[in-house]
């Protein structure tokens, strides 16, 4: 898809499809993700991808917002191993798995599928449930599969604020 449209046509998707992902398509969307920049190169960034039954009930009982999602890319960072900036001391790990994140959600939209970003998640939850190693962090969740057919955009999709709210010059 060329870009323009890729970003226009995406939307946050919370109702999907019965039909199971092509292990194909997976590949490609984390394929994606392997590509992003990320802060000296360090890809502190580590995908663990929910799709079993159990996986998917463990992940459901712990937030609604996993909603009816065949997977669900739970996307973490090993801070330890994430770039530092010694001027402010703030490790890079979250922005990294956000890059990351971003490279995924649109390349599901370029493959016609549907994700939503969700945050809104017990982290400390997660870690317990997929007993992740020490140190591993998760920043987000990525449910993802094909739309519903009557899936259509939440009214706050279109609320955007104009540029002179948001850009300013100095
Ligand atoms: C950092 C972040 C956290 C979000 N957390 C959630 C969430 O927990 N649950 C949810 O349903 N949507 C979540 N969203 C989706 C936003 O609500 C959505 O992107 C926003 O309303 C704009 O709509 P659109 O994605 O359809 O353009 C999140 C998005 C971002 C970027």
């Amino acid at each position: 898809m060329e870009y323009l449209s890729l970003i226009q046509s995406r939307f946050s998707v919370r109702n999907f499809s019965g039909r199971t992902v092509r292990e194909d398509d997976l590949r490609e969307i984390l394929s994606a993700g392997r590509l992003a920049p990320t802060a000296k190169n360090f890809q502190p960034q580590r995908i663990y991808v929910l799709k079993s039954p159990e996986a998917l009930s463990k992940v459901r009982s712990i937030t609604k917002s996993a909603y009816n999602a065949p997977i669900v890319l739970m996307v973490c960072s090993e801070d330890a191993s994430a770039w530092v900036n010694p001027i402010t001391g703030r490790n890079s790990g979250q922005m990294d798995a956000s890059i990351v994140t971003t490279h995924m959600m649109l390349r599901a939209t370029d493959l016609g599928l549907g994700s939503v970003w969700v945050c809104w998640v017990d982290t400390e939850a997660l870690k317990r449930a997929f007993m992740l190693p020490e140190g591993i962090e998760p920043y987000c969740l990525l449910p993802l599969g094909y739309p519903a057919d009557d899936c259509t955009p939440n009214p706050r999709h279109y609320e955007r604020k104009p540029l002179e709210e948001t850009v300013f010059e100095r």
